[in-house]
């Protein structure tokens, strides 16, 4: 039948899911998919009606952040009885919360960076002192690090909040892992070879993930044989526990003292030219072409 690939969206991931969703098209074209491009909210457009007017019979969502990968779209699909890939309602709206991933992960033993979620009346001083410098601040409900400064003293605290809250009425602060960062790609809940990334900036964000190209990308991660299994089993299990389906990407941090630590699970992460999980496939043998019909058949 016909495939829809959902793109675009209205959320401030929008610049990033138009290049995801332009990739998808191509590949699963090139795969020789019948499929056709909507760019939901595209000009202003109204989505439900763009959805009703649309001729297809099964979506790819490639749409990222709210209102496309929070489980609202999923939602809607559900209702029309469409199906579509990747995660459904519930494990969607989970992965865009940072703050309820880290919840549910802690709840069931696995490791996640100490937190706060400061409110209005938060004293900062009581913060500072529970979680110590540096610190990263990130609008709970974003992707792409956008909104995200890390913090090394109490005077940049209080800024880079309200930064985050532009993004974000919930706010989310983390103590800083120094460990390098490695992302783990998951197909049909499989974990495919592990990266680890390394970046000259801060930590990988939004200008390393998409525009530098001073950003390194090492499938020679450097772990023993038995960390990265350990690894790719803990991205397995995060990526189950959170009731994700077909494919997603956790994000983990090492850390010196307490190991391997879960960041966050993107349940709908980017297919550009820059991207990690069509990096992660190709290492795994699989083009981009076999990668977006491998996810399209999740759908099925
Ligand atoms: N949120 C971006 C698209 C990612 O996780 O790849
Ligand atoms: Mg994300």
């Amino acid at each position: 039948g016909r495939v829809a690939v959902l793109f675009g969206g209205s959320s401030a991931e929008r610049s990033i899911s138009l290049k995801s969703g332009a990739e998808v098209l191509r590949g699963l074209q090139a795969a020789n998919v019948e499929a056709f491009g909507l760019d939901l909210c595209g000009d202003g457009a109204d989505p439900l009606q763009q959805l009703q007017q649309a001729d297809f019979d099964r979506a790819f969502l490639i749409l990222h952040g709210r209102g496309g990968e929070d489980g609202t779209i999923q939602g809607v699909l559900e209702i029309m009885g469409k199906p579509y890939t990747g995660s459904g309602v519930m494990a969607s709206a989970l992965g865009m919360d940072k703050v309820k991933c880290k919840q549910i992960w802690a709840a069931a033993g696995f490791p996640t960076p100490v937190y706060a979620v400061p409110n209005e009346a938060a004293d900062l001083d009581q913060l500072a002192a529970t979680l110590g410098f540096p610190m990263i601040v990130k609008p709970a409900h974003e992707g792409s690090s956008i909104g995200m400064s890390k913090v090394d003293d109490a005077a940049e605290l209080a800024q880079a909040i309200t930064e985050a809250q532009q993004f974000d009425r919930a706010v989310l602060v983390e103590s800083w892992i120094n460990g390098p960062e490695f992302t783990i790609a998951v197909l049909d809940g499989v974990a495919l070879p592990v990266i680890r990334l390394e970046t000259p900036h801060e930590f990988y964000d939004f200008d390393a993930k998409y525009q530098a190209n001073d950003t390194q990308y090492h499938f020679d991660h450097g772990l023993t044989s038995e960390q990265d299994a350990e690894l790719k089993r803990l991205a397995e299990q995060a990526f189950e526990m959170i009731g994700c389906r077909g494919w997603g990407r956790v994000d983990v941090m090492l850390d010196e003292q307490r190991g391997f630590q879960l960041l966050e699970v993107n349940t709908l992460p980017g297919m550009t030219d820059h991207s990690l999980v069509p990096m992660a496939a190709k290492q795994a043998g699989k083009s981009f072409e076999e990668l977006v019909v491998t996810i399209l058949r999740g759908s099925l």
